[in-house]
């Protein structure tokens, strides 16, 4: 192989599309710049070959230069160029692809804002109502008891973001740390579906539950996974349990080196669109009523990074009309 034709082998070792410019002229492009620019772009003007102003200027300066731009390509796909001179060789031009970044930026932003606005919608009703209350005589004895009611349910709401976001937190940051327990999944279940006796009951709703004799022990963290199983059952109860009398499925069963959780409930149930966003910090089908019932949108996010953690999968499946299930997936080890 002659050494332009080795060259051209290394530039197509780089992911990103890369370029050799001499003369005013593309010298050379890698594959991934082929498959950005065109084909035919080796040998081009690079007046033709790159026709973003930007680009074309830093990229003729010939100097050591790094810009970040968007529009070659997709319109708004969003890169950084960097520019080296290569001695008589030309000049090296390479272009990263910036859209991961911005993405991950963008939802980070938008949670912020998000939790921001959660936040503040029980703080200013605490607010309002306080400063009524801190009125001398404004308001009857009756009123002083429901005002103060209110400020209990609303910041009690607050407490709940916060302690959803900070055990959210903790989840993301063992991330890479692999579980050291070993579970009992089935023990994990009947503890969870007590935790929510209560509530079904006032919902009118009974669970069932079908658990393997005996599972497998898995390995999990232990507190986390009755975490996962108290949300999906509480799930189960608050949005599956529409009519007066409903039953709620859990199950649990062994699957060769799997354990499959599942909780079905008969409500109903979630329409399509909604069913990618579910696991969104913060995201909630019908927010008002999730809202009354307690919600805080952060359940299934927390949920999925469970998951995550035990290199399981979650999958939601729902038919409006016919009930939600939601099935989790999970290796013993
Ligand atoms: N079994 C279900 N049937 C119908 N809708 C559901 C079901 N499970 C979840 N949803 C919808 O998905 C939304 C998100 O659920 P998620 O558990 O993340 O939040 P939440 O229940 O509102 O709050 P939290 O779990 O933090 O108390 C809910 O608000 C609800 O609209
Ligand atoms: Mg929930």
């Amino acid at each position: 192989m002659d050494s332009s034709g080795s060259l051209a082998a290394l530039l197509d070792a780089f992911e990103e599309p890369t370029l050799i410019v001499r003369l005013g002229l593309v010298d050379l492009a890698n594959r991934a710049a082929r498959a950005l620019l065109g084909e035919a772009i080796a040998g081009r003007d690079l007046r033709l070959a790159i026709r973003h102003p930007l680009a074309l200027e830093t990229i003729q300066a010939g100097r050591t230069a790094e810009v970040q731009l968007a529009g070659i390509g997709a319109a708004d796909r969003p890169w950084r160029l960097a520019v080296s001179p290569i001695g008589i060789a030309g000049t090296l031009v390479r272009l990263y692809d910036r859209s991961p970044l911005e993405s991950a930026e963008r939802t980070r932003t938008d949670f912020v804002a998000n939790a921001s606005h959660e936040l503040r919608t029980p703080l200013a009703t605490i607010i309002g109502y306080a400063e009524t209350l801190a009125e001398p005589g404004a308001i009857g004895e009756e009123m002083r008891e429901r005002f103060g009611a209110t400020i209990q349910v609303e910041a009690r709401r607050m407490l709940r973001i916060v302690e959803d976001l900070m055990s959210l937190s903790r989840i993301e940051a063992e991330r890479y740390r692999a579980p050291g327990e070993q579970v009992d999944l089935g023990e994990v279940i009947r503890i969870a579906i007590d935790h929510a006796a209560g509530l079904a009951e006032r919902r009118g709703c009974r669970i069932e539950a079908m658990i393997a004799a005996d599972p497998p022990l898995m390995r999990g963290d232990f507190a986390q996974l009755l975490q996962l199983a108290d949300n999906l059952i509480a799930n189960a109860v608050r949005y599956g349990c529409t009519m007066t009398s409903c039953t709620i499925f859990v199950s649990l069963y062994v699957e060769g080196e799997r354990l499959q959780l599942a909780v079905r409930d008969e409500g109903d149930g979630i329409a399509p669109e909604h069913l990618p966003r579910l696991t969104e910090r913060f995201y909630r089908v019908d927010s008002a009523r999730s809202r009354e019932s307690g919600g805080t949108g952060l359940g299934l996010a927390i949920v999925k990074h469970i998951v995550e953690r035990h290199r399981g999968v979650l999958d939601i499946r729902s038919t409006p009309g016919n009930g939600t299930e939601a099935i989790v997936t999970m290796p013993l080890s």
